[in-house]
C-alpha cells in the first residue's frame, strides 16, 4: 500500500475488520480505487480455497508474504514461493490453499464483492458460535463435513461456481438442531420413535433457518440442508426422494456425514475404526448412499487416513 495513490481507506460496514476462522484469520486493510486488500494470516495445517468468481472477469490475487503454502490446482500440488502472486481468474476450477507452515497472504479482490462477502461472512461467524454454544459436537463437526465435502466435489470435478452453496450448505447441514430440545439431542442410549420424529424434524428446520436468513445466498444452500437424510433407494427423509432427484451437494453431504458420525464417539456411542466406516459406506452403496459418491470419498481418504 504505497502512499503515492490519491484514495484514503474507507471502513465498511461490519462487527469488526478482523475475521477469525479455523483456519486462521484475515484482517481488512481496506479499499483503494476498486481494489480491496485484506491480510490471511493462515495457521500451519489450515485450508481455504479462492473464492467465486464466476466469469473470470473481477481481480482475485494471493500474494505470499511470509511462510510456506502449497497450491492444490485440479490434484496437483505445487509450492508458492514467497513473493509469488497467484492469479484466481486463470484457474477454472477449484484451487486450495493449504498452509503447511504459518504464513501471511496478501489477498487483494474487487471491492464491492469482497466487501459484500465479507460482511456475509462475518455475519455467519455469528451462527456458527451459536452452534458451538449449543453443542460442541456439532460445532467440529461441521468444520470436518464442510473439509470433506470440498474435497470429494473437487474429485468429482464439479464446477468452483457451485462451490460456495455447498461450502455452507455443508457446514450449516444440521443446523436445524438448534431448534431440538438439548434432551433428545445429547440423550444417551436409544431414542423413543417419538422423540425420533422430533429429531427427523431438523432438516426441514434447519432449511426453514436458512430460507429466513439476511445473507441471500444461504436460503439457496437451503436444498442441501433440507435433502441431507434423503437416501438413494427413496427410503430417506423428509421427502422420501431417490437416485439424482437428490442433489449432488446433499448427497456428497450424506456420505461425508455418515462417515464423521461413525468414527467419533459420543455419549450414546463408540466410535468405530475408519475402515470399518469405509467398509460400512460400501455397504450402503446404492441403498442409503450415492455410489459415485462413496467411491470418490473412498478414493481420496483412504490413503489419507490408513496411511
Ligand atoms: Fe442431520
Amino acid at each position: 500500500m504505497g502512499t503515492t495513490r490519491n484514495c484514503t481507506p474507507r471502513q465498511i460496514d461490519v462487527l469488526s475488520p478482523v475475521l477469525r476462522m479455523t483456519s486462521g484469520q484475515i484482517t481488512y486493510l481496506g479499499r483503494w480505487k476498486k481494489v480491496a486488500e485484506a491480510l490471511f494470516s493462515l495457521n500451519e495445517g489450515g485450508s481455504f480455497c479462492a473464492q467465486y468468481n464466476p466469469e473470470n472477469t473481477i481481480v482475485e490475487t494471493y500474494t505470499l508474504l511470509d511462510g510456506q503454502v502449497d497450491i492444490e490446482y485440479r490434484g496437483t500440488r505445487t509450492k508458492m514461493h514467497i513473493g509469488e502472486t497467484m492469479d484466481a481468474s486463470c484457474y477454472d476450477k477449484v484451487v486450495t490453499f493449504y498452509g503447511t507452515s504459518d504464513a501471511e497472504i496478501l489477498m487483494k479482490m474487487d471491492a464491492d464483492f469482497y466487501e459484500q462477502l465479507f460482511y456475509e461472512t462475518q455475519t455467519l461467524q455469528t451462527e456458527i458460535d451459536a452452534v458451538a454454544l449449543v453443542d460442541g459436537y456439532t460445532y467440529h463437526h461441521c468444520d470436518r463435513i464442510r473439509q470433506y465435502a470440498i474435497e470429494v466435489w473437487k474429485r468429482m470435478d464439479q464446477p468452483k461456481s457451485r462451490l460456495k452453496l455447498l461450502r455452507w450448505g455443508a457446514h450449516f447441514h444440521d443446523i436445524g438442531k438448534l431448534a431440538i430440545p438439548l434432551e433428545i439431542l445429547n440423550k444417551p442410549g436409544q431414542l423413543t420413535p417419538e422423540e425420533w420424529e422430533i429429531m427427523k424434524m431438523h432438516s426441514q428446520a434447519g432449511a426453514n433457518i436458512m430460507r429466513a436468513h439476511p445473507v441471500e445466498w444461504l436460503k439457496d444452500a437451503a436444498f442441501i440442508v433440507e435433502q441431507h437424510h434423503e437416501r438413494y433407494d427413496g427410503k430417506g427423509y423428509p421427502y422420501g426422494l431417490k437416485g439424482d432427484e437428490i442433489s449432488l451437494e446433499a448427497a456428497i453431504v450424506s456420505v461425508v456425514d455418515a462417515y464423521d458420525a461413525m468414527t467419533t464417539e459420543r455419549v450414546y456411542k463408540k466410535a468405530v475404526t475408519a475402515e470399518e466406516a469405509f467398509e460400512e459406506l460400501i455397504r450402503g452403496k446404492g441403498t442409503q448412499f450415492h455410489p459415485d459418491v462413496v467411491d470418490r470419498f473412498i478414493e481420496i481418504y483412504q490413503k489419507k487416513i490408513l496411511a
